[in-house]
């Protein structure tokens, strides 16, 4: 290795701090201040919605005051920034999300965040309906942001068609919006992962959703000790509505009730079922399955021959045969609140019982056909990413996320910015980040910086070393420093 050059030395020399010895302090936020120039921005902005010819009643511009305002810098109520430190943590999520989808096979799929709200309209009165954001837009359409990902995705099967052959396993990760109370984990904008299974009528499918959540819960660091499954299937309300002959289109009203079972007093969820139409004698009926949590009782009680227990044998023993037995039990007090759910349903709990649902999904083998498509066999799950990272940080798993860039490149002279642009250059075509320092800064900053940033080395032109087609390199863990010829530089 050659010695590096003796101007350097100067530099570095006085300079060196071990690279992880190096600690900063957070920076405070500068409270932000309208400025005149913003103003302007938005008083342009209000005279080109007064120009667009008129069209729409439905939504006023802004009023603009020529005042200079102090703006609330908080995002709206429910809502979230992500400054890089959030990013990162967002990112290393959605990564995890992704590699299981690839893991499992599934493609990836998105659809617009603003839909028409007629999507999102059911008639079983789902608490999502009262919580959806909805307008009309400036051409008098009523549209949503989507609350959840599930009729956009059933939407778009339907337009595909037969295009596609069956069976479709699809993912998503995207931003769904609810005017939800806000509690630990709830939020009025939040992200979810959904895979789904379209065109296999099978628990099969089921178990093998199950199983790709667990693989998520395993490559970040969660255990069968820290969350559990617990699973039902709505054929067992159906198997015992069916017996008190109740009609089957009060059966997602019925679901909708009973999934409010543990966040309402009992009288209420009685009357509801009462007001809704079904018996007194059905309703304590209901309430005895409802809390079953063995299988074995729900055979004795329901008998072996209907599909509830025999779907639910079939997902224990598949669940078994995936190794993950221990992460599942069955209850039937699960229902799940929205109406489009027929068959095997799931939720997924931290077993510290702290916080709301990790995720939830199950079998929606009619909902196509409720949009107009056909009734092609469907299941799948939403994931959210706010209960999980509450959970990551209750058990102490957040990762850690630094910045990371794996070079610092800086000129020692203004006149050798060029060069350090090119060495910058060389590197990032050489698939190397690279944080070039773009000011005359001293090199004490320098230091500071390569510090914030983690970075593994520190490139120097210099004038002398220059001269000869050489730069200065520092490994900043080790201390060790060279010069080299730019060519050389890997
Ligand atoms: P969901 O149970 O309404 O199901 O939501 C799924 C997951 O999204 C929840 O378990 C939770 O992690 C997260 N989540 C829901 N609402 C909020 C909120 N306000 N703040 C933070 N996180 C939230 C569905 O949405 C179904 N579409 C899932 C599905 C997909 N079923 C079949 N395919």
């Amino acid at each position: 290795m050659p010695a590096i050059h003796s101007s350097l030395n100067f530099y570095l020399k006085p300079l060196f701090l071990s690279h992880s010895s190096i600690s900063f302090s957070k920076f405070a936020i500068p409270k932000q201040v309208l400025s005149p120039r913003n103003l302007c921005a938005l008083a342009s902005a209000e005279s080109a919605a007064s120009h667009n010819g008129g069209r729409s009643g439905a939504l006023s511009p802004p009023t603009v005051t020529e005042e200079l305002q102090r703006i609330d810098v908080n995002p709206p109520k429910g809502t979230r920034d992500f400054p890089p430190e959030d990013m990162r943590l967002r990112n290393w999520l959605f990564h995890n999300f992704r590699e299981v989808s690839r893991l499992f096979g599934f493609e990836e799929v998105d659809f617009p965040v603003l839909e028409s709200e007629a999507l999102f309209i059911r008639k079983a009165g789902e608490e999502i309906r009262d919580q959806l954001y909805c307008f009309e837009d400036r051409g008098n359409r009523r549209v949503a942001l989507r609350p959840e990902l599930t009729p956009s995705l059933a939407r778009l099967v339907i337009q595909k068609g037969k295009s596609v052959p069956l069976p479709l396993k699809w993912f998503a990760v995207g931003q769904c919006w609810r005017y939800e109370r806000m509690t630990r984990g709830r939020r009025r904008e939040h992200y979810q992962w959904n895979m789904d299974i379209i065109g296999v009528p099978e628990v099969t499918a089921e178990a093998e959703l199950i199983s790709s959540i667990i693989t998520f819960f395993k490559r970040i660091g969660i255990s069968e000790s820290d969350v559990g499954f617990r699973v039902s299937s709505r054929k067992v309300l159906q198997e015992v509505l069916r017996c008190y002959s109740i009609p089957e289109n009060l059966f997602g009203k019925v679901c909708i009730i009973i999934d409010k079972i543990e966040k309402l007093p009992l009288d209420v969820i009685k009357n509801d079922l009462k007001s809704a139409g079904i018996s007194e004698e059905a309703i304590e009926e209901l309430l005895r399955v409802l809390s079953i949590k063995s299988l074995t009782e729900l055979e004795e009680i329901l008998g072996g021959a209907g599909e509830a227990v025999a779907d639910l044998k079939l997902l224990f023993s598949l669940v078994e045969n995936f190794g993950y037995s221990d992460w599942i039990q069955f209850d039937a007090s699960v229902v799940r609140g929205l109406a489009y759910y027929t068959g095997i349903v799931f939720e997924c709990f931290d077993r510290d019982g702290k916080l709301r649902a990790i995720c939830g999904g199950g079998r929606y083998d009619r909902l196509l056909s409720t949009f107009g498509g056909d009734d092609i066999p469907a299941c799948g799950f939403g994931f959210g990413d706010a209960v999980i990272v509450e959970l990551l940080k209750e058990k102490g798993l957040l990762p850690e996320l630094d910045l990371q860039v794996e070079n610092i490149v800086c000129a020692l002279d203004h006149n050798l910015q060029g060069v350090a642009a090119t060495v910058a250059t060389i590197l990032r075509g050489k698939g190397q980040s690279v944080d070039l320092v773009l000011e005359s800064k001293p090199l004490k900053w320098v230091f500071k910086r390569a510090a914030r940033i983690n970075a593994q080395r520190l490139i120097l032109v210099g004038n002398t070393e220059w001269q000869k087609g050489m730069v200065g390199v520092k490994i900043l863990s080790s201390g060790e420093q060279y010069e080299i010829k730019l060519d050389e530089l890997e």
